[in-house]
């Protein structure tokens, strides 16, 4: 396990949805509501061919506090949520609890899932920064074939790769790879849900290119039965600040719309986020 990443994970689980984070809106989950984004649903039912998550197990895996694993527990699936970072698990725990519904957690690195758990799962749900802590996708999609039941799916719902080579759009800096090259070491302070939270981290993140996500998936046995790229999604994932547009949707636009300097043409969105929908054959 890289400690640094853990430690950075534990961390951030202790802060998130404390205090002034409207990222993570607990009293609006506690509440009833859902913090589950639009795409991410969607996903959902296009998985289940609309029948939704009733009656399934559902891993949801690196989970972390687990307001997606509330929001499927509360539409009837038995979920069990799965992450590295005890810290995340015990507030999933105690969320579930605030929020009157059942949730599993298990303690696990997703490299290297517990084969006790293999052949279980209907559905693996896996969404939005999972990927880049992962050095090891065969071992990761692996594991995610393993847990499946046969005819079993995997809803990955990921920031799109040409997203994460982007550090910051005003000044424009692109500071990562687009493909895997090994690890990247950043360091920083806050998270992207409480810019101003006092924490100080150095991580090692992986970029990982579509095509070698869905050749992972393959290499698993898991047949691609949907692969969908976003141009817009419901928030702006890694608080880049000025994306949000007047329909209320991010988008991320690079540059000039046009090469005629006197025209004010907006440039095309560029592809933010990714569905892969794969079944374990
Ligand atoms: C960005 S968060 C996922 C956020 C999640 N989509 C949500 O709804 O809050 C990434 C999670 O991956 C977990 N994680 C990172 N590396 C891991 C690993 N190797 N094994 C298990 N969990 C890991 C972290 O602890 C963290 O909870």
């Amino acid at each position: 396990m890289d400690r640094s990443n853990h430690e950075h994970w534990e961390q951030l689980a202790a802060l998130h949805g404390i205090g002034t984070d409207r990222y993570y809106d607990l009293d609006r989950l506690i509440a009833g509501g859902t913090l589950m984004g639009t795409e991410e649903a969607a996903a959902l039912r296009r998985a289940t061919f609309d029948a939704g998550v009733v009656g399934l197990e559902v891993m949801h895996l690196q989970c972390h506090i687990g307001c997606d694993a509330i929001t499927m527990a509360r539409s009837g699936a038995r979920v069990t949520g799965v992450d590295f970072s005890a810290t995340a698990l015990a507030r999933l725990r105690d969320l579930a609890q605030r929020c009157g519904v059942d949730v599993a957690t298990i303690e696990a690195d997703s490299r290297d899932l517990p084969h006790d758990l293999d052949g279980r799962f209907d559905l693996v749900y896996a969404t939005i920064g999972v990927l880049c802590w992962i050095d090891d996708l065969d071992a990761w999609m692996g594991g995610v074939a393993r847990v499946l039941r046969p005819g079993g799916r995997l809803v990955l719902v990921e920031l799109h790769p040409l997203l994460l080579m982007v550090g910051s759009v005003d000044p424009l800096v692109v500071d990562s790879p687009y493909a895997f090259d090994g690890a990247h070491i950043y360091s920083g302070t806050g998270s992207y849900a409480n810019r101003d939270a006092d924490v100080a981290w150095t991580v090692s993140e992986y970029a990982h290119g579509l095509a070698e996500v869905v050749m992972a998936a393959e290499r698993s046995g898991l047949r691609t039965t949907h692969l969908q790229e976003h141009t817009d999604m419901s928030f702006d994932p890694r608080g880049m600040g000025g994306g949000i547009e007047p329909d209320g949707r991010f988008r991320l636009r690079l540059g000039r719309g046009s090469s005629d300097l006197t025209s004010t043409a907006p440039p095309p969105p560029m592809p933010i986020l990714f569905t892969l929908i794969v079944e374990r054959t």
